[in-house]
């Protein structure tokens, strides 16, 4: 089958298409012939290689997120997978294949109206969202601000605060034309970066859910309100200044909550019911994906130079 590997960390490059062996399913795996294949943000991390000392070396082939046909499953798999469409979290690579492997925990049928290339871009990012805004304690009538709100984490985190009733959902994003998208979305104020340019804005945020974290954090933390809850989910930034426990310390008459959130430490069945959830109100057009450009699997090497250029507004999918 043709797959797209990392054969030298570093630039988009250094990723190559190849020829590989059909993937076999273990006990309590499935099989499935890809659709579409989600691009996510940490393909491009350890891409670079960013990761290596976790594990990941050269020859990886990258991408946690497909949809499509299962074709073959495991020992202890109901042969009535075989022939159905779904989506399935591959974990932490394989996804960008012809054929990838995933354990049956990790794969949900797909609803009718639901399309193979909107499901990869919910799928993970969708559950994410949720359950951050729920790690947060978001609760109706509350003001949030979404930093780093262009990805697909954050358009749905636009969408579901809104729907959950917030007073305000700001958003940080690189251009008025993004705020204005993210407008359509939910959003009530359009902020740069650096959290300015809109003069109505709320002056404090009950919420920050923050994708990007890095050297801007502290100052995000400093537009909570008092009893405010800043949750992280994202480095797209890097990392945050070393003195910034000081920085929450600094604030401690303000009584506020700061948190990092990985979707990690959700049980499997609880993911699976916001998932199966999320893609039903998806298929009604009740809860939009945003997909930036749909490209062959061969295209993997631009689809990440597009990431990196900072091009990609929503996901990039690939299809075999
Ligand atoms: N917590 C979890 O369970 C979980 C699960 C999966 C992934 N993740 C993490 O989530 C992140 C990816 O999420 P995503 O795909 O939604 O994000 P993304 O698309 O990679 O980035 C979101 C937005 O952040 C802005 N941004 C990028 N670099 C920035 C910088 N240096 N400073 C300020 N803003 C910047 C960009 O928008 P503008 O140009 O419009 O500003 C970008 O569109 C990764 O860090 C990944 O590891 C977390």
């Amino acid at each position: 089958m043709k797959a797209v590997a990392i054969q030298a960390f570093g630039s988009p490059e250094g990723m190559k298409v190849i020829d590989l062996p059909a993937p076999v399913p273990a006990a309590g795996q499935v099989l499935i012939a890809t659709e579409a294949i989600g691009v996510g943000g940490v393909d491009a991390v350890i891409r670079r290689g960013a990761l290596a000392a976790h594990g990941f070396a050269e020859g990886h082939v990258p991408g946690g997120e497909v949809a499509g046909t299962v074709t073959a499953v495991g020992d202890g798999v109901g042969i009535s997978w075989v022939g159905r469409r779904v989506w399935a979290s591959t974990g932490v690579g394989g996804g960008y294949a012809e054929q990838a492997i995933a354990p049956v925990g990790e794969v949900l049928p797909l609803p009718p109206g639901l399309s193979a290339v909107d499901a990869v871009t919910l799928g993970g990012p969708g559950v994410v969202a949720h359950f951050a805004l729920a790690h947060a304690r978001f609760a109706p009538g509350e003001s949030v601000l979404v930093r780093g709100a262009a990805g697909s984490i954050g358009i749905t985190a636009v969408q579901l605060a809104a729907r959950g009733g917030a007073a305000a959902v700001a958003v940080t994003t690189s251009s008025a034309e993004r705020g204005d998208r993210l407008r359509t979305l939910g959003a009530t104020h359009a902020l740069d970066r650096s959290g300015n340019g809109d003069e109505d804005a709320p002056a404090g945020y009950d919420v920050v859910l923050d994708v990007v974290a890095g050297v801007g954090m502290p100052a995000f933390l400093g537009r909570l309100n008092p009893n405010g809850r800043m949750v992280v989910v994202g480095v797209v930034g890097g990392q945050p200044p070393a003195d910034f426990g000081t920085t929450i310390m600094a604030a401690f008459r303000r009584s506020l909550s700061f948190a990092t959130f990985s979707a990690g430490t959700v049980a499997g069945p609880a993911r699976r019911a916001v998932r199966t959830e999320q893609f039903a109100a998806a298929s009604r057009g009740e809860l939009r994906t945003v997909v930036h450009e749909v490209l062959p699997l061969e295209h993997a090497v631009p689809a990440h130079r597009k990431m990196d250029a900072g091009e990609v507004f929503g996901r990039i999918v690939l299809t075999p």
